[in-house]
């Protein structure tokens, strides 16, 4: 398959219409928007496709409305925002399409921006429908997808779109987004350390086998490694553990051996007797019947210190313990400050996403700094796994 067609900075675009595909699915409760991180984000490229004297369609789902207009996943709040902060006239539509559509649109003078309602309010975006993508699609003369975190999605205004415009591009956001998941998986600075953590082994199994064949080291932590110490015997107590993960483990360390990829797990942890409890660190030979593991303990820490301190790339998906509660969120911060420091001091290439590793280190007092951090959470874990994401193949 061919290359994707990144928007180029050279295009005469004054008076076209351009469809901006974004993804401003922000956390909203009462009005309010919680985290602004994704609509700041996007607001560079609005403001040079202003510039560029475009009239400027902007398409964004919020939430999973299932087709119902749902009052609490209106667009509202992020229409209001953008009208704050964009220096220009930004209106807001909420009507149906049909065959008049495009006459109300008609009103968008360059520079101007239009942003839609929230487009699963109708059931055929999320059905991919080609009508529906039609109906869109005839709005404007240029699409642009700027939405990573959605590209997995099958979805009108990601994927059938692209076949009722002029021409069809991936925009700033998601290219940065690409080449710093390409940095970890295909052009990549060797030794590569993957950090994988969360819950479910079976959700991310795809993941880590794709992972093997490309990185050097695999480090696993979170209560995903509960399933690797009771694969290798150890008692873990009343840990969350997923069961019949046996034969997915036996495959995993056969698949590293091939590939010569070296799996690591914890080799100490903190337990607890409850969530919201404290902790103790134990070896992994010390732990009761009545124990959780909740945390990666002093040694792994150390382990794992080591490794990023060794590696040139780093990638990182998955807090390592319960860091809801603070008691058990040290083995997270001290893997993200490890990285931090060495993308800081050594120019380590640092990339990380998923919404839990996100939120687990903005509970950091330093400030951190990464090469890349990913807004997206599926779309992320789909590309890393080497899948072809349906809104990125139409843009080739
Ligand atoms: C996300 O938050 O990951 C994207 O906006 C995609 O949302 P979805 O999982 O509801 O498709």
């Amino acid at each position: 398959m061919g290359e994707i067609n990144f928007f180029p900075d050279n295009i005469e675009i004054k008076n076209k219409k351009i469809i901006l595909r974004l993804d401003l699915n922000v956390p909203i409760k009462s009005k309010t928007i919680k985290d602004y991180t994704r609509i700041t984000l996007c607001i560079p490229f609005i403001q040079k496709l202003m510039k560029k004297k475009a009239k400027i369609i902007i398409i964004s789902h919020l939430g999973r409305p299932k087709g119902i207009r749902l009052p609490e996943l209106s667009l509202i709040p992020i229409y209001k925002y953008l009208k704050d902060i964009l220096n220009t006239n930004v209106y807001f539509f909420r009507g149906n399409f049909d065959n008049d559509t495009k006459e109300k649109f008609s009103h968008l003078k360059e520079g101007e921006v239009i942003l839609i309602e929230n487009i699963r309010y109708f059931k055929e975006e999320t059905e991919d429908d080609e009508n529906f993508a039609k109906k869109i699609g005839s709005l404007g003369d240029i699409y642009i997808n700027d939405a990573f975190s959605c590209s997995h999605r099958k979805q009108a205004s990601i994927h059938n779109i692209t076949k009722f415009v002029n021409k069809s591009f991936a925009g700033p956001l998601l290219k940065k987004e690409i080449t710093a998941i390409n940095s970890v998986i295909k052009n990549k600075k060797e030794p590569v350390t993957c950090i994988i953590g969360g819950s479910k082994i079976s959700t991310k199994i795809n993941l880590i086998k794709n992972l093997i064949k490309n990185v050097n080291n695999l480090i696993v932590v979170g209560a995903m490694a509960n399933n690797f110490l009771s694969y290798k015997n150890f008692k873990i107590g009343k840990s969350l553990i997923e069961n019949n993960t046996n034969v997915i483990i036996e495959n995993i360390y056969k698949k590293a051996k091939e590939d010569n990829c070296e799996i690591i797990i914890p080799e100490d942890c903190m337990v607890g007797i409850d969530f919201n409890g404290t902790g103790k660190n134990k070896n992994l030979s010390e732990i009761k019947e009545n124990e959780i593991i909740l945390d990666i303990g002093i040694k792994t820490i150390k382990n794992i210190g080591k490794k990023i301190d060794e590696s040139n790339t780093v990638l990182w998906n998955g807090p390592a313990g319960y860091f809801e509660n603070d008691n058990f969120l040290k083995g997270t911060l001290s893997i993200a400050e490890n990285i931090s420091k060495n993308t800081i001091e050594k120019s380590l290439i640092s990339v990380l996403g998923g919404g839990d590793t996100l939120a687990a280190i903005n509970k950091s007092k330093s400030k951190l700094s990464f090469s890349h951090l990913s807004t997206a959470g599926g779309a992320f874990l789909e590309y890393l796994e080497g899948k072809d994401l349906p809104g990125i193949s139409v843009l080739k």
